[in-house]
Formats: structure tokens, C-alpha cells, sequence
């Protein structure tokens, strides 16, 4: 029988590019944390913001040396639920595939399609079969929060919007961009996927705040993306994230509510009892 999750929040925070500094926590603690599908991308760091718990990993390492196809996914996610994480937020740069999502403004991300191939997707595989539901893979209480803590922080926020996940490291082609558009897609990135699947796995509440750095290859007559300008975006707005992230701790009610996320694997196992190992 699992554990059943405690009352008090913790946050866990998987950042993306521009945030390998981390997120400026009170009382922050480099913490050693091992798991069976091996390393995660680089230093766990534990502390306060606000009273509230949080705990960070940076998705490409200290110095980000790991690109998006070599993250070590499932390692991330596990050694956040080890860590006795209760819900999961997730940053990340994406490029924009609408002109109302401008660089410089942030998406609440709802849906994703993923593109990627050949990554670590499940927690689950031979000896062990489940199949938990993904038909709504953020969850809705953790990304409004977020939504509201970033409006706070006075940055304007897309509430909702679908995330199309590619392997990169190069960006798109015209063509794809196009695609992607024409699919509804409305931000592009690689690296959300499999990180919510495997979250929901982990019965972990996952929320991803999307940072728009530039508009994908999709508009007429204009450069393809340069990531000079990526990084030069994201920096100019990594610390108005990292201040939505402190609103979101200072507006957490100081009770959690069970959510139906932290039981997301009830009935989901296949696999008969007498032939688990
Ligand atoms: N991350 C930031 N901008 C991106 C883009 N245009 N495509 C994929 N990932 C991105």
C-alpha cells in the first residue's frame, strides 16, 4: 500500500534553460538522492520560499552540459517523489507557433504532443504492465495557481495551450513549423515530453510554465530561430519566473487538498497480482 501524501505542499521544480542557477531558496541544501534508473541531471537542492517546501532540479545540469534527448527523465521524476515532493512544476523556454503568444510571455501549458522517439517514457515495462490515464496530463489546481502567480509577478500568461514536443537539438524546419501550427499546436519545445507522462506515473501533479523566447520558423519572410535570441530572451525574463515562482509559494493554501492525480495509478496495473515480481 503507498504512502498516503501529507497535508503541507512541497514543491518540486524541474527548470529549464536559463534557471540551472536555481530559484533562490531559503535555507537551500544540496541533498544526495539515488534511484534505481540512475543519475539525475545534476544537484538536488532543498529549501523554503514563502514557508513552503520546494525542491529543484536542473533539467540539463549545472552547467547545461545535457541536451533535451539525454535528460535523464525518469531519474528526474523519481528522485523528486523520493524526495517526498506532492506536486511537480515544470519551466521551460518554448518557441511560439501563434503571434498572440509573444517572446517575453509565458503559456500554462494543458496539452502536449509528443514528437520525440526512443526516449525512457514509462516507469513501467516487462514484469509490470500499466496504463494510467493521460487524456489530461497537467494538473488543473497546480497550473492556475501558477497561471495567477505570474499574472502577480506582472507578466502576461496564456492560460492553456498545446505544447508540441520534438527530439531537436536542432529547431524546426519550415515545414514542420507549419505542421505544427496546422495540428493547433501553440508552443514548441523539446523536453516536456516524456517528463508529464512520467510525473502522472508518479502520481505526481504536474503543471509546465512555458517561457516564449522567440516565434518558431513558421512566419513569411522572417529568419528561422536563432538561438542567440533564445538565450538572450530568456535571460532578460528568467528572474520574472523565478519571482511567479515565489507568488505561487506566498498564495498556496497552507492545507493540500488531496487531488485525484495522487491516485492516478488506482486500477491502472494490468499486470496480476500473483505474477508481479
Ligand atoms: N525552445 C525554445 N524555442 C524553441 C523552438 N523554437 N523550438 C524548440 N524548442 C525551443
Amino acid at each position: 500500500m503507498r504512502a498516503e501524501k501529507p497535508e503541507r505542499w512541497h514543491i518540486g521544480v524541474i527548470g529549464g534553460s536559463g534557471l540551472a542557477g536555481g530559484i533562490a531558496l531559503d535555507e537551500a541544501q544540496e541533498i544526495s538522492v539515488s534511484s534505481p534508473f540512475g543519475a539525475p541531471s545534476g544537484p538536488v537542492v532543498t529549501g523554503h520560499l514563502e514557508g513552503v517546501r520546494f525542491t529543484f532540479i536542473a533539467r540539463h545540469g549545472a552547467g547545461h552540459a545535457i541536451p533535451p534527448s539525454s535528460v535523464n527523465y525518469r531519474a528526474n521524476v523519481d528522485v523528486l517523489k523520493r524526495c517526498g515532493v506532492t506536486d511537480v512544476l515544470a519551466l521551460s523556454a518554448v518557441g511560439s507557433l501563434r503571434e498572440a503568444m509573444a517572446p517575453g510571455e509565458f503559456v500554462a501549458v494543458d496539452q502536449f504532443i509528443d514528437r520525440t522517439a526512443g526516449r525512457q517514457g514509462s516507469f513501467f515495462g516487462p514484469g509490470l504492465v500499466a496504463h494510467v490515464s493521460l487524456a489530461d496530463p497537467v494538473c488543473p489546481r497546480l497550473s492556475g495557481q501558477v497561471s495567477r502567480a505570474v499574472q502577480e509577478a506582472d507578466a502576461r500568461v496564456h492560460e492553456g495551450g498545446c505544447y508540441v514536443a520534438i527530439d531537436g537539438p536542432q529547431f524546426s524546419t519550415r515545414a514542420e513549423s507549419r505542421l505544427y501550427r496546422a495540428w493547433d499546436c501553440d508552443v514548441i519545445g523539446m523536453t516536456a515530453m516524456p517528463e508529464a507522462r512520467l510525473a502522472r506515473e508518479a502520481e505526481l501533479p504536474y503543471a509546465l510554465l512555458a517561457m516564449v523566447t522567440d516565434y518558431d520558423s513558421w512566419r513569411e519572410g522572417e529568419e528561422g530561430v536563432d538561438a542567440e535570441q533564445v538565450r538572450h530572451v530568456m535571460h532578460a525574463n528568467v528572474d520574472r519566473a523565478r519571482e511567479a515562482v515565489r507568488r505561487l509559494a506566498a498564495m498556496l493554501p497552507p492545507t493540500r487538498e488531496p487531488s485525484p492525480i495522487d491516485f492516478a495509478l488506482d486500477g491502472a496495473v494490468f499486470t496480476a497480482p500473483s505474477a508481479r515480481n
